[in-house]
């Protein structure tokens, strides 16, 4: 496992981003860095930042994807925690020699070039956990 260098953000599912910001916005007064759609995952994000590390208010745009159906089931809450690595690659193979489950076995490239994987809550604890290794600036 290559060094886990920070706290990337902590994803949070609403059903409302608006309704989500009264809080995390207005009263607990976090900036908003930017709402993206973010197509290939079928949702309107709201990056607020925290520091170095960002909270994630993540409201699904189809009622398909995994993240409707968790708040389906679960109702909104903490989704995911991601931490950044420098080598995703050699952390996922470290992992798998571990026996940790992991749900994407292969970095996936995701948007502006960051790859990313996930690991399985029934390795972690109960926790949705993500690797993100950034593209050099
Ligand atoms: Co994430």
């Amino acid at each position: 496992m290559t060094p886990v260098k920070r706290i990337n953000h902590i994803a949070i599912v609403v059903d409302e981003i608006e309704d989500a910001l009264h809080f995390w916005r207005d009263a607990l007064g976090l900036k908003v860095a930017r709402v993206e759609e973010v197509p290939d995952q079928d949702s309107v994000v709201a990056f607020l930042s925290v520091g170095n590390m960002e909270i994630e208010l993540v409201k699904p745009t189809s009622d398909e994807n995994g993240i409707a159906r968790y708040i389906k089931k679960r109702g909104p809450g903490i989704h995911h925690i991601c931490f950044e690595v420098d080598d995703i690659k050699a952390s996922l193979e470290s992992l798998k020699a571990k026996s940790v489950r992991l749900i994407n076995s292969e970095p996936v490239i995701g948007t502006s070039g960051k790859r990313f994987a996930f690991i399985h809550p029934e390795s972690t604890y109960g926790v949705l956990v993500e690797l993100y290794e950034l593209p050099p600036k």
